[in-house]
This record gives structure tokens, C-alpha cells and sequence, in this order.
């Protein structure tokens, strides 16, 4: 099969085009290298060193024997995208090139408008090139379980049965997102479903919960690694936290730490995004599912980080200040998630696995985590319009609220997108 990967220099793209590359198909790959630029907007940078896009292509060529096409561009830009549905023609379409920070997305008015406008339009110009040229094609499409909020009853994959004033019907289940950025999810999936209806496309829409972890069984050399993220703006909490104890900081639990999500190991996301990809939906066919393994609070990822620690002759202390975001800090959450597993999803990563494996690439590093440690503690505030103040009080070449969005729209930027 042809698969095409939009964001594929990305932390999950780039390992998913290992893993497909692995079983045999062919992969294709487009990016235009935003994520280094906005993690280096903030001051921050990858825990683990990636190489430049060229020279990972020549690594696949030369530790894997596998080729691996790439188009360097942007997806705001309607001509590029249809031109590389037209050129490569893909069986499917893994679409994973979008601002995925939520903390990015509430810095300030530009950010969240920037978020929106890039991943709205990068969806809107996929779903009509698809229809133009490849409306055969599948289309894989990444949300978040962010999308669903933290409702007082189980989350159903997608759609569920509900009975009104006497009459029953199967509609979608009701979105509560928590950030401007899991609101474009949110927008993105009324998008696709849309585009399915009134094209009969194939469509899969992912409802992917927090992945942790730095390897695949396919990252088999430094030159394969993929990007770990740890400051407050892109990096997740358990991610964080591993980072705080490496560097002899306090755990920083926000609030009372009850928050709890859904989680999935790196290679265990390959699996199932391989599964989506391999088992297409029908024509006229938008699915939903999700895709996690486990639910974990915030306060037991930092137990399971504490405890593992130990094991590195680390002993972090927990501490609880007060959270930035605006979020339930104790609640019910109960998703189901069956689809994945009857198409043959076997989870092959626990937890505890996945922090280990952590801890051992990250204590390497522990240079680039040193160099960058002002960057872990939380300034971006969901109750106020502008962090931008907060950010630019550690970071002092932050830009200053005239400063042009960072929209996919704006002109080529300066730095060099390979740092
Ligand atoms: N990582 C997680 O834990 C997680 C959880 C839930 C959902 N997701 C979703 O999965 C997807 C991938 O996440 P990730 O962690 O790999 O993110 P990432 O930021 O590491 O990768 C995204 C890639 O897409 C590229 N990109 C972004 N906008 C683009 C555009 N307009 N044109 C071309 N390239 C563009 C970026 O440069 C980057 O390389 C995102 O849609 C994200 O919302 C991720």
C-alpha cells in the first residue's frame, strides 16, 4: 500500500513511517518543519537530538535499505497539496501535520487564531483534494480524546444511541474540549464527517490519547530517534516529569492532580494507526476511534515516575501548584474502546515500560535537558488573555504583542528549521 504521512518529521510521523517502511509499504512523507520552529519560539528543543530531514532520509537508506519520498511544503497552500495528492496517489492518507499544543494555543490571540486557522485549513484542503484527485483514497485523520472533555458518563467510540422526548437515534456523542487547540479538533471532525457524507469518502477519525515513550522496535540508532518534547508548551506531563527528575527538580503536579486521561505507548500508536491504515473504512464510511490503552490521574503518573526514578538512583518530591489550565481536577472518566481491538490491537508496552525506556534515552541527554531546564515550569495561564509577559519574563527575545502571528502564512522564518 501507498501511504501518504502529512507530518511525518513529527513525533509520531516520523516513527509511523519507520514502522510502515518496515511492513512493507511504500511511504511518502510532506512537512514544513513549523513544530522545531514554534518549540524554538518558546526556547525550548528537543530532549533527544533529531537529525535534519535530508539526513534521516539518508539514515532510513542506510541503517534500513528503504526509501523514503518526501515533499517539503506547507498544507495552507491548496496547489502543493492537491499537486502531491496528484503526483503520489496514494491508497491512504495519515493526516498528522497540525499544531498539536494545547499551552500553544493559549498563549494569546495569535496563537489561538494561528492554531485554528493552520488546522482548519490544512483539514479543508485535504478533504477537497482528496475529493479532486484520490477520492478513492482512505484517510486517517488524528483527533484527541481531548475532544470529548471529561463528561460524568462513559465516553462511546464516536456516536452513541440516545432517546429524546420518545424517539431514538445514533448521533454524534456531545464535544466538550478543554483549549483553542482541542476545539480545532473538535471543528476538524464536524469537517471530516461532513466530507464523507457529501463525497463518499473513506474516512477514519482517531481519537488519540497521550502518547508517551522515545522508541519503536524500528529506532534502532541515535540517527533514527524521534523528537522529545518536555517544556510546559509542548511537552506532556509525564514527559515533564521524567525531565524534572533528571534534573533534581520537584514533580510539578498542577492543582490536585486527579486530572485523568488516556494514555498509549509510542509503538503501540504505530500499531494501531498500521491497523486503521491496513483495514480501510468504506465509501461514504466516517469512523471513530479511540485509541489509548489505559487511564491514568496525573498524581499516578507522578507515583509510577517517583517509583521508577528509584531505580536510576533518583528521588524527586511531588509538589502541587496551583493549576493553570481550567480543568475538572477530580471527575469520572470511563472511555470505551473496542474498534481497535477488534481489528486485532493487542497493547505490546506497559507504563512502567515506557518510563524506563524514557529515562534511559533522556538521562544521555541529560546536556540538552540541562541547557533548557528554565523551560519546564508552567507561564501560559488558561484565565488570562496574554501569557505572553509570563513567557517573555524567562525568555526574553519572546516576541512582543506586535508581533506578527506565527500563521502558516507568514513568510518563510529566518531559523533554520534543521536546529
Ligand atoms: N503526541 C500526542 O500525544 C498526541 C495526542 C493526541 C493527538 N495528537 C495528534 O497527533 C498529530 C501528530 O502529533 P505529534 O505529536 O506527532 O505532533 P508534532 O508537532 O510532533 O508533528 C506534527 C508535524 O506536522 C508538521 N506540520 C504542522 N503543520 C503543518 C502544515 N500546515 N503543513 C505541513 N506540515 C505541518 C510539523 O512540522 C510536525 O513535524 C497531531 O494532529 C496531534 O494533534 C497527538
Amino acid at each position: 500500500m501507498k501511504v501518504l504521512i502529512t507530518g511525518i518529521d513529527g513525533y509520531s510521523g516520523w516513527p509511523l513511517a519507520l514502522h510502515l517502511l518496515g511492513r512493507g509499504h511504500d511511504v511518502v512523507g510532506v512537512d514544513n518543519f513549523v513544530t522545531r520552529r514554534r518549540v524554538k519560539e518558546v526556547g525550548s528543543w528537543s530532549g533527544t537530538p533529531i537529525l535534519p530531514f535530508p539526513k534521516r532520509q539518508q539514515a532510513v537508506h542506510d541503517l534500513l535499505r528503504k526509501e523514503l519520498g518526501f515533499h517539503k511544503g506547507d498544507l495552507a497552500d491548496y496547489e502543493f497539496v492537491r499537486g502531491v495528492l496528484a503526483t503520489e496517489r496514494p491508497d491512504a492518507i495519515v493526516h498528522l501535520a497540525e499544531q498539536r499544543s494545547a499551552p500553544y494555543s493559549m498563549i494569546d490571540v495569535h496563537h489561538a487564531v494561528a492554531t485554528q486557522v493552520d488546522n482548519l485549513t490544512g483539514t479543508l484542503h485535504l478533504l477537497y483534494a482528496m475529493r479532486e484527485v484520490v477520492p478513492d483514497a482512505h484517510l486517517v485523520k488524528m483527533g484527541t480524546m481531548g475532544e470529548y472533555g471529561t463528561p460524568g458518563v462513559d465516553i462511546p467510540e464516536g456516536f452513541f444511541e440516545v432517546e429524546y422526548r420518545g424517539r431514538r437515534d445514533t448521533l454524534p456523542f456531545p464535544r466538550q474540549a478543554g483549549s483553542w487547540y482541542h476545539w480545532s479538533k473538535v471543528f476538524d471532525s464536524g469537517d471530516v464527517m461532513f466530507a464523507t457524507r457529501i463525497w463518499k469518502l473513506r474516512t477514519t477519525d482517531v481519537m488519540q490519547g497521550v502518547i508517551y515513550g522515545t522508541r519503536t522496535p524500528e529506532i534502532t540508532h541515535d540517527k533514527l530517534l524521534t523528537r522529545f518534547d518536555f517544556d510546559e508548551t509542548w511537552g506532556t506531563a509525564l514527559n515533564r516529569f521524567i525531565v524534572q527528575a533528571v534534573l533534581g527538580l520537584p514533580l510539578t503536579v498542577y492543582g490536585q492532580g486527579g486530572q485523568t486521561r488516556g494514555f498509549i505507548a509510542l509503538e503501540d500508536s504505530m500499531q494501531s494507526l498500521r491497523l486503521a491504515v491496513e483495514h480501510p473504512a468504506e465509501p461514504g464510511q466516517y469512523r471513530v476511534f479511540n485509541q489509548f490503552d489505559a487511564a491514568y490521574s496525573v498524581n499516578q503518573l507522578a507515583e509510577a515516575t517517583v517509583r521508577i526514578a528509584a531505580e536510576y538512583r533518583l528521588h524527586p518530591t511531588i509538589d502541587h501548584p496551583p493549576d493553570p489550565r481550567v480543568e475538572a481536577e477530580q471527575h469520572y472518566y470511563q472511555p470505551i474502546h473496542e474498534h481497535l481491538p477488534a481489528l486485532g490491537y493487542r497493547a505490546q508496552r506497559t507504563l512502567d515500560d515506557g518510563i524506563r525506556q524514557i529515562f534511559r534515552d533522556v538521562i544521555r541527554f541529560r546536556r540538552r535537558l540541562e541547557a533548557r531546564r528554565h523551560v519546564v515550569l508552567p507561564t501560559v495561564n488558561w484565565r488570562v488573555a496574554d501569557s505572553k509577559p509570563a513567557i517573555a519574563a524567562r525568555l526574553p527575545s519572546f516576541p512582543g504583542p506586535s508581533a506578527p502571528p506565527p500563521t502558516a502564512a507568514s513568510p518563510p522564518s529566518s531559523v533554520d528549521p534543521t536546529v
